[in-house]
């Protein structure tokens, strides 16, 4: 193709049209690499049109004022000076902009058209100090993209839409006068005809880029961002899904609208209705391939080429017998959510029943709506809302022809519930809603079968795993510990099983595994996660302070760790009595509040005392809804709202807030969670001027398997580095507890009992839900062996079950197991975190004791 085999020489005489993304134009570093391209790209004879986003976390800023009216100027211009000092330039430029902020910021309400001027006022800086950057490397000329992109005068969306998501009509036009090589435009903003500032929505930028590409009759536009291109899964939970080298731009459209997050939807169109190829390229790897969007690129066989899913969806089932040949009754129904401004995304329907999905992202779905919703539906039909649901989506082409192959991944999920199953007309996409914790799970179960599977596809590239770990740091492909102590432990488990074993050298690895994160200044070891003694004076003996949440972690962190000083204690509660931070303030350690009627109500108690306070960051993650932390459905954290209002009552009632702490969940494989939370943070340090440590919380996610991709350290440190740059004075703080301990415990139980029921195997052992939990509880996978013939072949599948009086007593589904015997020992790896510190004793039968190994 001719746009992926330039050859020197070429002449081709067009445009070509490069955007570039926040985390690309972020770093003097990265310019280096733009600047590279810009220049192949004009040794090959074409002019350049560069459109960039603002600098990294600039637009998250501004939007903390827009949405949530928080006061972000002093935050926005310490970024700048930042960004201007690491580019060498002078922030003179700005300096209007940033009067234009300051004026703003004091704004107690915006009008529309002001909110559009302020989120514009992060490209507009980064524009400035960037171009004022690249002069003296290369000829630049600076566009402004109000005079080329006006918004369209037939737009009939809301008022607020027309500005904050504005639309273009886009034409060729002749560019005759535009006669240098090379020219810089800040994307995202545009203007309407009035010559007012309108902005182009979400992926605004690409956008831009997609409207210039139209307007120069590019050859190519390239988007140039912190990925590889569009893969066939999230890579976040599925690792080993596969580039897309070739999309068709349907394809890609479809991708995008099911929950891909490489392009936005609104920008493919414009290159697909002019027939321009789309390149996706890697700042991070330059020369590695991407994703090409191209017309001959339409796949010409049946094929799934993508996986996504989408979370937080809301279904309402609706059912009435009214309904069956009963004329105007959907359009009665569908006039109830028109006239509550609820969009509907998909909609299955029966003889006697309609179910419709509500996503949550698109519609603000409040606890009063749903209540009104359901209110004006019960009189019409029964209505019945399922929360906490996600659809899985199946993209590709001709999708009905591979129904035998799907068919029997469902069958494995029989006994989930599937709610809602739609099909497109033009058979691209396939969608299955299903439980929110279910969905990682279906879409892992698909992908397998429907993409690494099938070998005939050549439009796959290499997976993520394999382009991460050829760039960065490749993970040791070590064995677990356990793997060289069969014997030991199997002489421990035959005198004291059921047993919990703890290796405190891997405790020691991990330590130092964290210690990567030089951009921390302290770690606190969440002791919830394992607060054997031994453990916790290795944490601390090894410079690890420790983080506890009720007077019975801190009693036994002050009874194991004797030398401990109280300032090296945190104090975490939620909803605690009283007294529990009455009595954690009288012994000097850090407390930690997260609701504000705890200060507005007790004022004395915290008066001239030091406190830290937990916010909302609005979103939660993590490896299951139950531990997800953040969001109005949980309990935990100050909301957005409340933020501004707590900090002038504790400037008022002389309580002195030295921290910010916010935690969004457990168990989370991306490393964007943390800088994300740390950008929030630092958007309210403001308001609290005597703030000098920042918590990031813990929730870091490990290897379920050696060969797993775990989370990435070194990109975490770079971007935390980024903030710590930013704010100087700042101390940040982490406190993980899984990934410290996790890998260092393993469960062993002796087999009690095997049985077959037709064809399903189970094999039993003498501990269960009873000592490890998280599988009733979350779905939670453990990897389970054999101990006694680890070096055997799997010959049949087994589900692993306890000894409980309850059918959710099953530690693992469908295993591959040696043929295993009666006395047998099973060891269930990763349990040294939230294993035995869940435990109970129900069924009167007693969990797994525990036992320490130091070498
Ligand atoms: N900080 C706070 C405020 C927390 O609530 C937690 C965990 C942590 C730190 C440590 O999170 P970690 O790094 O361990 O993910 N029982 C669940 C996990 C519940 C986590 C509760 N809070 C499980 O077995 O997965």
């Amino acid at each position: 193709m001719l746009f992926l085999t330039y050859e020197a020489g070429d002449i081709l005489n067009s445009w070509v049209v490069l955007k570039f993304g926040g985390t690309s134009v972020s770093s003097k570093k990265k310019w280096q690499v733009i600047i590279d391209v810009i220049k192949s790209r004009i040794k090959q004879g074409h002019q350049v049109m560069l459109v960039h986003s603002a600098a990294q976390g600039l637009t998250n800023l501004l939007t903390q004022k827009s949405d949530h009216n928080k006061s972000v100027a002093q935050a926005f211009t310490e970024q700048i000076l930042t960004f201007a000092e690491q580019l060498d330039v002078s922030t003179s430029l700005v300096q209007a902009h940033l009067d234009q902020l300051n004026k703003l910021d004091k704004q107690d309400k915006l009008t529309t058209t002001e909110r559009a001027e302020l989120l514009a006022l992060g490209e507009k800086c980064t524009h400035q100090l960037v171009l004022q950057h690249l002069k003296p490397h290369i000829d630049v000329e600076s566009i402004n993209p109000k005079n080329w992109l006006i918004s369209s005068a037939h737009d009939k969306r809301s008022i607020d839409s027309q500005i904050l998501s504005a639309k273009c009509d886009i034409e060729p036009k002749d560019c005759d006068h535009l006669t240098a090589d090379f020219y810089l435009m800040p994307g995202f903003f545009a203007s309407d005809s009035r010559g007012q500032t309108v902005l182009l929505g979400r992926g605004g930028s690409d956008t831009s880029a997609a409207y210039m590409a139209v307007i120069l009759q590019a050859k190519q536009l390239e988007i140039w961002t912190d990925v590889h291109g569009i893969f066939s899964a999230n890579p976040h939970s599925i690792p080993n899904a596969r580039l897309l080298l070739n999309l068709g731009y349907q394809e890609a459209r479809e991708i995008a609208a099911s929950g891909g997050k490489v392009l936005h939807p609104r920008c493919i169109l414009p290159v697909e209705q002019h027939r321009i190829p789309l390149l996706i390229k890697n700042t991070n790897d330059p020369q590695a391939a991407g994703t090409v969007l191209a017309p001959e690129n339409s796949p010409k066989k049946p094929r799934v080429s993508a996986i996504n899913s989408r979370h937080q969806v809301t279904l309402v089932s609706m059912e009435s017998i009214n309904m069956w040949h009963q004329a105007g009754f959907m359009g009665d129904i569908f006039t109830i959510y028109k006239d509550l401004g609820l969009s509907i995304d998909l909609v299955s329907t029966a003889q006697t029943n309609v179910t419709i999905s509500l996503d949550n992202i698109d519609n603000i779905l409040s606890a009063d709506l749903l209540d009104e919703l359901k209110a004006a539906l019960s009189p019409l039909c029964e209505v019945e809302v399922f929360q906490n649901c996600s659809a899985v989506t199946l993209v590709g082409y001709r999708i009905r022809a591979l129904a035998d192959k799907i068919a029997p991944v469902l069958s494995t999920f029989a006994d989930q519930r599937v709610y809602i199953t739609t099909q497109s007309s033009n058979d691209l996409n396939q969608t299955f809603v299903v439980d929110e914790d279910q969905a990682d799970k279906l879409a892992r179960a698909l992908h397998e079968v429907l993409i690494i599977e099938d070998k005939e596809i050549d439009d796959f590239g290499l997976s993520w795993a394999e382009l991460v770990q050829k760039k960065t740091t490749k993970p040791e492909i070590t064995q677990a510990w356990w793997h060289l102590k069969q014997t030991q432990l199997l002489t421990m488990a035959t005198q004291q099983s059921p047993c919990y074993v703890y290796h405190l050298p891997t405790i020691k690895h991990q330590i130092e595994q964290l210690r990567q994160l030089t951009s921390v200044d302290r770690f606190f070891y969440a002791s919830k996660a394992n607060s054997h003694p031994s453990i916790l004076e290795f944490m601390y003996d090894n410079g690890i302070c420790l983080e506890t949440v009720s007077p019975g972690e801190i009693k036994r962190v002050k009874s194991t760790c004797k030398e401990i000083q109280p300032q090296d204690i945190l104090f975490t509660p939620n909803f605690a009595p009283l007294d529990e931070y009455k009595n954690a303030l009288s012994q000097g350690i850090h407390v930690t509040i997260d609701n504000p009627s705890l200060l507005t109500e007790h004022p004395d108690l915290f008066q001239n005392q030091t406190v830290i306070l937990r916010l909302d960051p609005g979103h939660g993650s993590g490896h299951h809804r139950y531990v997800r932390t953040a969001g109005t459905h949980s309990k935990f954290g100050i909301p957005p709202a409340d933020v501004e209002p707590i900090a002038a009552w504790c400037k008022t009632h002389q309580i002195k807030v030295v921290g910010l702490h916010a935690h969004a969940g457990s168990g989370i494989l991306d490393h964007t969670n943390w800088p994300r939370i740390a950008d929030y943070l630092g958007s309210c340090l403001s308001l609290f001027p005597d703030v000098h440590i920042v918590n990031l919380g813990g929730g870091l996610g490990i290897r379920e398997n050696p060969s797993d991709l775990g989370l990435d350290l070194l990109a975490l440190d770079t971007a935390l580095g980024t903030f710590k740059k930013a704010h100087r004075d700042i101390q940040l703080w982490m406190e993980p507890g899984r990934f410290l301990v996790a890998h260092s415990g393993v469960l062993l139980a002796k087999v009690t009992q095997t049985k077959w029921k037709g064809k399903q195997g189970y094999i039993g052992i003498e501990t269960g839900m009873n000592s490890l939990i998280r599988p009733a509880l979350y779905g939670a996978w453990h990897n389970i062996v054999n101990l006694t013939r680890l070096n055997e072949h799997p010959e049949y599948t087994a589900n692993i079950v306890g000894p409980m009086c309850e059918s959710g007593d099953v530690l693992g589904i469908d295993r591959k197991m040696p043929r295993t015997q009666v006395g047998d020992i099973l060891l269930i790896a990763n349990t040294g975190a939230y294993g035995a510190v869940m435990a109970s004793t129900y069924n009167l039968r007693e969990p797994a004791k525990e036992i320490i190994i130091d070498a």
